[in-house]
């Protein structure tokens, strides 16, 4: 077009920065190992999800809910907000939810980070972070964990510096399952300033039965931390992606802003609200989960006596640079797990029979 302003060269359509990011990494496919190996069906233990099945009368919703998707959701999620409120003792205004618990971090990130801002983070822990830092436009400061694979929180609070915004504290930590404690997290919410957020993402909340890891909802009296919370683990809705945040009024109402519009779908609030009236079907499920983890971990531990305890629905193998090897010999028995490169692998406890072949692949690999 003659008159347009010389453009500087470019060398692609999209930012370049992308391409030192890592993909996000879904569990393999079921089906597709199942072809491959010629098996009926395979076994999934890489996603942490529960192995039961939806919660009663979540199908029923969804299904009498879709009949309505000619019609866009409530961008309010009044109802829902209402029950959770209700079920977890908070006002509604301090709720915000989202596409998953994923999308609200992404949101609180968003809503905090201007870019170059930092997110303190510790490391490893759940492989989005990284992503939705970059994404965001947000410095990562990662704080290794401790020889013990946990938070390093003393550590987490000296990364604090001028720029940083936010902090996470995974607790449970994915893909590690450690957990910390009341009195060192009391210690380090005393040490983080108060203009800088401290989301503590309790995605496996409810797999926690060790009485010193705190509730997170226990600390809202401080307007600087908000819990995240998902619905996708002991509530049984990953695929309807429905996650919460509960935060300071000021906090969620700038998430509420920030929140892709109508991002909590119809069927995922049918779904959350008739998931919510099935709390003690939740907790019955939960305590099978929990059961199987400490036979699974008292199991593994004869084999590799450095498995963490964990707090959540899944157990990690600190198996370093054979991690990979692992991954794929539980795949040739027909398991699923989700090796970390040169790290470890993390493996979803499912149902009784799917942990026995788990460990029998897994004394297979190791013998
Ligand atoms: C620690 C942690 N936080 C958040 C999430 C996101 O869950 P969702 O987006 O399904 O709510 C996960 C999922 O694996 C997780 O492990």
């Amino acid at each position: 077009m003659t008159g347009s302003v010389p453009r500087p060269p470019r060398l692609g359509l999209t930012r370049a920065d992308l391409d030192a990011l890592p993909n996000y990494v879904p569990g393999r496919s079921p089906a597709d190992l199942a072809r491959e190996l010629g098996l009926t069906e395979a076994i999934k233990l890489a996603s942490n999800e529960v192995p039961f099945g939806p919660l009663p009368g979540v199908v029923e919703a969804v299904t009498e809910a879709v009949t309505g998707v000619h019609r866009y959701p409530d961008m309010g999620v009044v109802a829902l907000r209402d029950a959770l409120a209700e079920r977890y003792g908070v006002p509604a205004e301090r709720i915000a939810t989202g596409c998953g618990s994923v999308a609200l971090a992404e949101h609180l990130v968003r809503a905090t980070c201007l870019p170059g801002d930092e997110m303190v983070y510790s490391w490893r822990s759940f492989e989005a972070y990284p992503i939705i830092a970059a994404t965001s436009g947000a410095s990562s400061v990662r704080v290794p964990n401790t020889a013990a694979h946990g938070h390093d929180l003393s550590a987490m609070a000296a990364a604090i510096t001028d720029r940083t915004r936010l902090v996470i504290v995974c607790n449970p930590n994915n893909p590690t399952g450690t957990s910390v404690r009341k009195a060192e997290l009391d210690a380090f919410l005393d040490a983080v300033p108060q203009d800088v957020l401290v989301v503590i993402d309790e995605a496996y909340r409810e797999f926690v039965t060790d009485r010193q890891v705190p509730d997170g909802l226990t600390y809202l009296d401080r307007p600087n931390v908000v819990v995240l919370r998902t619905l996708s683990k002991a509530w049984g809705l990953a695929g309807l992606r429905i996650g919460f945040l509960v935060a300071h009024p000021e906090v969620a109402a700038a998430v509420r802003k920030v929140v892709t519009p109508f991002s909590t779908s119809l069927a995922a609030q049918a779904g959350a609200l008739a998931a919510l009236t099935q709390a003690d079907e939740m907790r019955r499920r939960c305590d099978v989960v929990i059961s199987e983890r400490e036979r699974v971990t008292e199991a593994l531990r004869k084999l590799l006596p450095e498995v963490p305890t964990s707090q959540a629905n899944f157990v990690w193998l600190p198996l370093g640079d054979a991690a990979v090897a692992f991954g794929r010999a539980c795949e040739a028995r027909g398991v699923i797990v989700r090796p970390f490169a040169g790290d470890g692998v993390r493996v979803t406890i499912g149902t009784p029979e799917e942990n026995d072949a788990f460990l029998a692949a897994a004394e297979a690999a190791l013998a």
